[in-house]
Parts: C-alpha cells; structure tokens; sequence
C-alpha cells in the first residue's frame, strides 16, 4: 500500500481524542472579571483544530462554528478544560465537537465546527474515514449527518439572500 492509501484508513474516534486546559487570567476577562467570549472561542477553536488534525494528518481550517451558548460566567482564576474528538467525516471536512467544562460547576457546553483538510496551497484533500466503536460515539455521527443538512440549508439561504 503507498502512503497516501494509508493515510486514507479509517480511523477510530479514540484516535483524535483531544484535552486542553487553560486558567483564566486578568488578560482574558472583562472588567468584571468574567472571561471574554471570544477568548473562549479561540480556545474552542484551538481544541477542535488539535483532533480535526489528529484525526485528518493534515493541515486544516476552520469552515464554520456553529451556535454557540454561555451558560455561566466564567471568572478570572478559573479552569476551563476543552475535550474535542471528530464526530463525522464526509469528503474532505469533518464535524468536530468540543465540550466545555469549567471545574466545580455542573453545568458543560458543547459546541460543534467543521474543518476541512488542506495541503501548503490551500488544496483541499480527502480526509480518512472515521468508526464510531460505541453507542455515544454512533449517536454523534448520527447527529453530525443532521447538522451537516442544517448548515448546507442555511448556507445555501444566506448565498441566495446575498445574491
Ligand atoms: C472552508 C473552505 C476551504 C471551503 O471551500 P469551498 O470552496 O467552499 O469548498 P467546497 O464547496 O468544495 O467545500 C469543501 C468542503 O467544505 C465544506 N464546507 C464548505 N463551507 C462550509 C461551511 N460554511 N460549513 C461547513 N462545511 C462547509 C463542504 O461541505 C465540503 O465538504 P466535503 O468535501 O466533506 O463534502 C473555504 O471556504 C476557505 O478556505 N475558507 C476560509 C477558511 C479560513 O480561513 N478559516 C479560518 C482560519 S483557519
């Protein structure tokens, strides 16, 4: 087998299983001490590129975040912990979903992007299958092929719209 058949085996969830984990500090929040959404964002961002290429062995870039919520403040001398794994590969993007826990509350949020794999010039590049081994895990590639119709729906409304 060549290399670039091999780079193309599937691979498990397990594979691109990612953590990070960050303290909040002054130059993260707001003056209210709360940590700025788009700081947390970056992170989210961070933490789902790390499986994407994990899972992918390629470079990869952001095609889209969806929704997303903050449920509660988050404060200056907090840990914020991100765990990110590919939940659905389709050609050359992939679903990635991260979760967010900030320690000592209940409450986590979730958020899901799509990455697309590219090479040095930008080319886009197939990405490896990925087997989900456990129902959680066939639950999220269910769920990743739904939101994979919502977001081509709307973004095929919001090209009409710009037409
Ligand atoms: C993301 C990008 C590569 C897609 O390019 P494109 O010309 O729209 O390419 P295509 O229409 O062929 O789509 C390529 C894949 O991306 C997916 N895609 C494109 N736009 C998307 C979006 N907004 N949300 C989710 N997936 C998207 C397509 O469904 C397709 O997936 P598939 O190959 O698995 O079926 C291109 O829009 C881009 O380079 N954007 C800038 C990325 C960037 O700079 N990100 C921030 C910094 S990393």
């Amino acid at each position: 087998m060549n290399d670039s058949a091999v780079l193309l085996n599937p691979r498990s969830v397990r594979d691109s299983q990612s953590e990070m984990a960050e303290i909040v500090l002054p130059n993260d929040a707001n003056p209210l001490g709360a940590l700025l959404g788009g700081r947390l964002m970056h992170w989210i961002d961070l933490a789902g590129a790390m499986a994407a290429h994990r899972h992918s062995r390629h470079y990869v870039v952001t095609a889209s975040i969806d929704h997303l919520d903050f449920l509660v403040p988050v404060r200056v001398g907090d840990l914020v912990i991100l765990r990110s794994s590919v939940n659905r590969v389709f050609r050359t993007s992939m679903e990635v979903g991260v979760k967010v826990w900030v320690e000592n509350y209940i409450s986590d949020s979730s958020a899901y992007l799509t990455y697309v794999a590219v090479d040095r010039e930008g080319c886009r590049l197939p990405v490896p299958a990925v087997v989900p081994e456990d129902d959680e895990e066939q639950r999220r590639y269910e769920d990743a092929g739904r939101r994979r119709e919502i977001r081509r729906t709307e973004l095929e409304r919001r090209r009409h719209r710009m037409r």
